[in-house]
Parts: C-alpha cells; structure tokens; sequence
C-alpha cells in the first residue's frame, strides 16, 4: 500500500491564555490521499482554520506529526518551512489578502520573488495565470479596481504561481456573493481534475457536491456526519427557544 498523501496524527494545537488554555485542535488523526477534494465543515471556533494552516505551514502544532508527501512538516526548521510553503502548499485565505499597492499581475508573480527566474519570465507566467482564472484584461487594475470575486481570482492565480500539488483554501466564498461564490468553487474543482489535492474549510453547502471527502470538526476534534448533524441540530433547537 503506497503513504497517503497527508498523515495526520495526534495533532494538538493549544493556545496558553495565562489562567487557561485553549485547545484549538484536541487530537486529530487523519489521512488524505492525493487528488481528493476533502471539504471541512464546523461550527466557528471549531480548529478548521487552525487546521488548515497547520497543514500549510504557517503555524506549528503543541504536539503530533503533520506528514505531507513523506516530508514531516513539524520537523521542518524556518528556512525548510518556508521552502515548504513556497513548494508544497498554495494557500487561498477568505480576506484575499492582496498587496494594495501593487497590480494584479505583481500580486500573482510575487512569491516568485524567490524563485531564481528573470523578471519578464515571472511576469509571463503571472499573465498566462490571470488568463487561467479568467482575468487576463484585470491584469493592471488594483485590488481597489476589482470586485470581490475578481479579487479571490487573483488571490488563487497568486496560490498557484509555484505549481503546488496541495492546495488550502479557508472559507474563499465568504466574503462573495453566490454567483462569484460559484465561480471560484469551479476553480478549485478544475485544480482537483488537474491532479492536485484540495482542502476547503467552508459553510457553503454547494461545495459538497464537489467534493470526493468530508471532514468535520467539533470543539477541535473530527467527528462523524451523524454527530456534527446531531449538534447542529441542537444548536437550532437552543437558538430558536432562545428567540422565544
Ligand atoms: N492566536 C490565538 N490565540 C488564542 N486562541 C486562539 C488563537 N487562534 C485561535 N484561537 C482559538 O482556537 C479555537 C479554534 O480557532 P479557529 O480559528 O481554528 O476556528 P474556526 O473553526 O476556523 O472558526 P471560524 O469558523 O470562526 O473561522 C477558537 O476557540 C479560537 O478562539
Ligand atoms: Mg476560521
């Protein structure tokens, strides 16, 4: 049997408040094979974001192994990670978080900064990206001159420059309207189709249709489908008599 894609063990993520601490991610074991579509699913404050950027490397967990393409990403010193964020994972964030001083086509080629290739080449691949999500005449406006949706565009031509296999996106439609919403979940199903391994933490139910994997998170732990319906009904159920 060939190493899955992603092993995940006995991974805790606590944060030290001073007279408490929060656990983020209680224990969560997990695999994912290469060119799934897993969507992650939980109420907020549930360890989904915490998750995500452990897997993508932005953040370090308290204890337990993240093992991404037989590399342990925990082991990994700052330089090593910050390959491994270059290399490995392509990650999409719900705010876009775009350079407003620069354009479109410079916040795709930036982490191309690194890379050892001449300023045009870069420039070309950012172009022919833009192109791929369907921007190419987007490509000298700022973010400012460009809707929501078309921001989110860029945001993932900009998660791809690098050609990572893996790719991370947490909630990329909650700040959109559902007609652009639509449109990146296309995006990332065409990533899937084109061999990649796509993790999307979200609340749009239409995002399942896509996806070949389910995962869901409660109080930092995976739980089953039947258990997270069950909450989620008895948090309506709270909810509504509340309103009464
Ligand atoms: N830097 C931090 N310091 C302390 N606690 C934190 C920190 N970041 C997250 N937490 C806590 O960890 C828990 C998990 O947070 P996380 O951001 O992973 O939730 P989430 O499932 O992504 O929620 P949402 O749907 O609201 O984005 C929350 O209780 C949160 O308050
Ligand atoms: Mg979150």
């Amino acid at each position: 049997m060939p190493e899955p894609y992603i092993r995940i063990s006995g991974l805790r993520r606590d944060y030290n408040m001073g007279h408490f601490y929060v656990h983020a991610l209680a224990g969560v074991d997990l695999t994912v094979e290469k060119n799934t579509f897993t969507v992650i699913m939980g109420p907020s404050g549930s360890g989904k974001s915490t998750l995500l950027y452990l897997l993508g490397g932005l953040d370090r967990p308290s204890a337990g192994s993240i093992q991404v393409n037989g590399q342990n990403i925990e082991k990994l010193d700052e330089n090593e990670l910050a390959v491994y964020r270059r290399r490995t994972a392509g990650f999409i964030f719900q705010s876009f978080n775009l350079i407003a001083s620069m354009t479109a086509v410079q916040n795709v080629a930036f982490p191309l900064r690194f890379a050892r290739i001449g300023h045009r080449q870069r420039l070309t691949r950012a172009n022919e990206l833009m192109a791929k999500v369907g921007l190419a005449d987007r490509a000298h406006h700022r973010p400012t001159e460009l809707s929501g949706g078309q921001q989110q565009r860029v945001a993932i031509a900009r998660s791809l420059i690098n050609d990572p296999q893996l790719i991370l996106a947490d909630e990329p439609t909650g700040n959109l309207d559902t007609t652009s919403g639509m449109s990146i979940m296309h995006l990332l199903a065409d990533l899937h189709r084109s061999g990649r391994t796509v993790l999307v933490v979200t609340h749009d139910l239409r995002m399942k249709h896509f996806a070949t994997h389910h995962l869901y998170l409660l109080d930092g732990k995976i739980v089953s489908e039947a258990e997270y319906e069950q909450a989620s009904s008895l948090a309506v159920e709270s909810a509504s008599q509340e309103a009464i």
